[in-house]
């Protein structure tokens, strides 16, 4: 399955998926790698990765339409069959999902459905969650709201920073994705849980 992946920044999520995919048995393949951010890290990490990158600037194209509009045709023109969102910053509209309804994923760093949004780690803390960690999702238009294909979890330690969290969960996450890709592109959808 053709594969492209959307970032906004460093692109630790998006290395380990392609670093994944370079096993032959892998059902994916990686043709992209996008990002809204013309300096993100990532974009030199998937040039050493010998992936195609693109940018498309989200304040170069004439508001949300003409961004998603380019990031649509740009997706299109390499005939992605699945797009994964990793560390990728913007909201994309309801209409732009709709066009890729069941073949675009999204790592987020909570235990959806707790804690949408931003600042997952914060809250986690804030809220003495015991438990934290990261979901793969579906993107459907709703923020953060998909069905779950992935959730790798973690016991919070008391009194740890957001930032020690964020690094302990991180890790999680180049587990759980590569893990949630490989299943998702061989057409099976049973949840990973790690
Ligand atoms: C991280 O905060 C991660 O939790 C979230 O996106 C951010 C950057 O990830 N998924 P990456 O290094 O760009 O993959």
């Amino acid at each position: 399955k053709r594969t492209a992946i959307l970032i906004s920044g460093s692109g630790s999520n998006m290395a380990r998926l392609v670093e994944d995919m370079a096993d032959k048995g892998h059902p994916a393949q990686p043709v992209l790698v996008v990002s809204n951010v013309p300096e993100a890290g990532g974009l030199a990490k998937a040039r050493r990765l010998n992936v195609p990158t693109f940018v498309v600037d989200h304040r170069a194209h004439g508001g949300r339409a003409g961004f998603e509009a380019e990031l649509d045709r740009v997706l299109r023109a390499a005939r992605a069959e699945i797009v994964c969102l990793a560390g990728f910053m913007r909201v994309l509209s309801g209409d732009f999902v709709a066009g890729w309804e069941g073949r675009m994923l999204n790592i987020h760093p909570s235990l959806l459905p707790r804690h949408r949004g931003l600042d997952t780690h914060a809250r986690a803390l804030a809220e003495g969650d015991a438990r934290h960690g990261c979901t793969v999702h579906e993107v459907t238009a709703a923020l953060d709201d998909g069905p779950v294909l992935g959730q790798a979890s973690l016991d919070v330690i008391p009194g740890e920073t957001p930032e020690a969290l964020a690094a302990r969960v991180l890790r999680l996450e180049h587990r759980l994705y590569p893990a949630v890709l490989r299943r998702f592109a061989a057409g099976d959808t049973t949840p990973v849980l790690l």
